[in-house]
């Protein structure tokens, strides 16, 4: 090991980087930049909120992050290795370690599978993975990911569609953190719940971030929601990343006019 890298002044490795990413969808007149030169480093134990108007490229910068689609110019990496442009075999490490929870739990869950059966499958293939040297997921274990979530042990045995958006969205949150992943990225897991439902599935969120100090990405629309996981925001425009920095300095001093022209769309936020 190069001594350097032990210094205390080393900088730390990110766990998930995007650099100098370009998407680009289509050509001719149908042709979008969803994403132009971004860069984003998440470090280890980073709580990142992406936030920013719609189309402005939120979702397609997470997808790139967490490797379901590729760039068309750029890298991402994970733990300073390059997952764009490798075979899904050469990604074992980011997909165990980097889970991910998305906005409409009911095209998420597979419908076909019980509650149980699609919390313990990510523990599954762990276990295929590592050649049975993982043991197969206990009933015990199921009880205690689904109680992690609040969810009764008794709607292990029902389907998706037999669940209310709340437990499904709870369901699809236990999936993701079964495996005990490092990082979590969310992108609106709330915004299809009604206000109520909202603020009980984000405290768990916030519970668990906090419990099990998850680096987490987060995407939302809502300054105020990103204000209660997050403590670095990232503000997104039109494909390019307008403002970065600390929840406080973002917050009390925007120097973006977008970042300023967001934050008094917001009815008040409460400090
Ligand atoms: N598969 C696709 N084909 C063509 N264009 C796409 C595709 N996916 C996204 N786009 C375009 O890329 C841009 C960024 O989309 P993206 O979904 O990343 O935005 P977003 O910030 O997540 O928006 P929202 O807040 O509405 O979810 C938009 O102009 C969108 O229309
Ligand atoms: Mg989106």
């Amino acid at each position: 090991m190069n001594p350097a890298s032990r210094s205390p002044v080393a900088p730390v490795t990110a766990l998930l980087e995007a650099r100098g990413v370009t998407r680009r969808y289509g050509d001719g007149r149908r042709r979008v930049d969803a994403l132009r030169r971004v860069d984003l480093a998440v470090p280890p134990g980073a709580r990142i909120g992406i936030v920013g108007e719609s189309g402005s490229g939120k979702s397609t910068l997470v997808r790139l992050l967490a490797a379901l689609d590729r760039p068309t110019s750029g890298e991402t990496l994970f733990r300073g290795r390059r997952t764009s442009g490798v075979p899904e075999r050469g990604l074992a490490d980011l997909r165990s370690s980097v889970q991910l929870v998305f906005q409409d739990p009911r095209s998420s869950l597979d419908p076909r599978m019980t509650v149980g059966r699609i919390v313990t499958e990510p523990l599954r293939s762990r276990r295929l993975r590592h050649r049975g040297d993982v043991p197969s997921p206990s009933a015990d274990r199921l009880q205690e990911v689904l109680a992690g979530v609040g969810l009764a042990p008794e709607l292990a045995h029902r389907y998706p569609h037999e669940l209310s958006g709340g437990q499904r969205q709870r369901v699809a949150i236990a999936r993701a953190l079964a495996p005990d992943p490092e990082v979590l990225i969310a992108d609106e897991p709330v915004s299809a719940l009604d206000v109520a439902v909202r603020a009980h599935v984000l405290n768990l969120l916030a519970d668990l971030v906090r419990a099990r100090g998850l680096t987490l990405v987060f995407v939302s629309h809502d300054l105020a929601v990103v204000r209660l996981l997050c403590d670095t925001v990232v503000v997104m425009k039109d494909g390019v990343i307008v403002e970065q920095g600390s929840m406080e300095e973002v917050y009390d001093r925007p120097r973006d006019p977008y970042t300023a022209a967001l934050l008094a769309a917001v009815p008040r936020l409460r400090s």
